[in-house]
């Protein structure tokens, strides 16, 4: 099918299209443009998070229930961020904070699966208590794998790897010379999960800001002036139909035809 038919296709037709030509395993999505849609409406950046968290809950609920994704990763907090006014981050966190307590019910009803990449310590202490509380209460679900990406910077990560490697070779636990791609991989937080398919950022801006730099390495990428509070369904359905429609080819050629 072509892509402006499949593009035309009204939402339900399309959940099944996608679902037969075969879904990404892994989703990740970078979370932009709160601050703006606020902005545009003569509203505190705060309010943006606030709607932003609605979308999140939306598109998890939806990723999980409607299609069927496997792994779903959602970038909400990045080692950078903490670069912003107090009063914004205190803000963030208490929603973070509400927002893992008020799913924890659904997500094991619904066999979502959390775990968390990034580096907890510098979290305040209750949103610690209540990351570690979620992932070991749905340690046994799989239907869908929730991670968030949470105080997470890929340079940061890759520092830790490097650290966790480096204590496990002094100890004569891995011989440098084996040191390969795979040992790298294992040391990352994502070490559960496969590399993402599809990489999605909201609100135009064209770049990775420190996600997944070692995962994405051959990750398609998906851009939208969409602000995250408007992201909906349908158009991770539409992003994830052009990802469906491109030639991932890891650097080899086509094959003759
Ligand atoms: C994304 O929205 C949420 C976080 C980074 C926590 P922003 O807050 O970055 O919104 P903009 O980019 O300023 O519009
Ligand atoms: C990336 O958005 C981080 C998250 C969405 C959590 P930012 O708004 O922090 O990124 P920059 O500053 O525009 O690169
Ligand atoms: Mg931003």
């Amino acid at each position: 099918m072509e892509k402006d038919s499949l593009l035309q296709n009204n939402i339900a037709t399309l959940i099944e299209l996608i679902r037969e030509r075969g879904l990404p395993k892994h989703v990740a999505i970078i979370m932009d443009g709160n601050g703006r849609w606020a902005s545009k409406r003569d509203l505190p950046r705060t309010a943006g998070h606030q709607a932003g968290v609605q979308t999140a809950e939306r598109i998890i609920r939806f990723a999980g229930r409607e299609l069927g994704l496997r792994h779903l990763t959602l970038y909400a907090f990045s080692t950078e961020n903490w670069a912003r006014p107090a009063t914004e981050i205190n803000f963030i966190m208490d929603l973070l904070d509400k927002f893992i307590t008020e799913k924890l019910a659904e997500f094991e009803r619904e066999g979502v699966r959390v775990i968390v990449s990034g580096d907890p310590t510098p979290l305040p202490n209750n949103l610690q208590q209540r990351v570690r509380d979620a992932i070991e209460q749905t340690a046994k679900n799989s239907r869908l794998v929730l991670n968030i990406a949470l105080n997470y910077g890929a340079r940061q990560e890759i520092v830790r790897a490097c650290r966790m490697i480096a204590e496990r070779v002094a100890s004569g636990e891995v011989d440098s010379a084996k040191i390969d791609e795979q040992t790298i991989a294992s040391s990352l937080y994502t070490a559960q999960i496969p590399d993402p398919d599809l990489i999605i950022r909201t609100s135009g801006e064209m770049r990775l800001s420190n996600f997944l730099l070692w995962q994405a390495a051959y990750t398609e990428l998906h851009f939208t002036d969409t602000l995250w509070p408007d992201f909906g369904p349908d158009e991770l359905v539409r992003a994830i139909a052009q990802y469906q429609d491109r030639e991932r080819r890891y650097g080899a050629v086509k094959e003759a035809e």
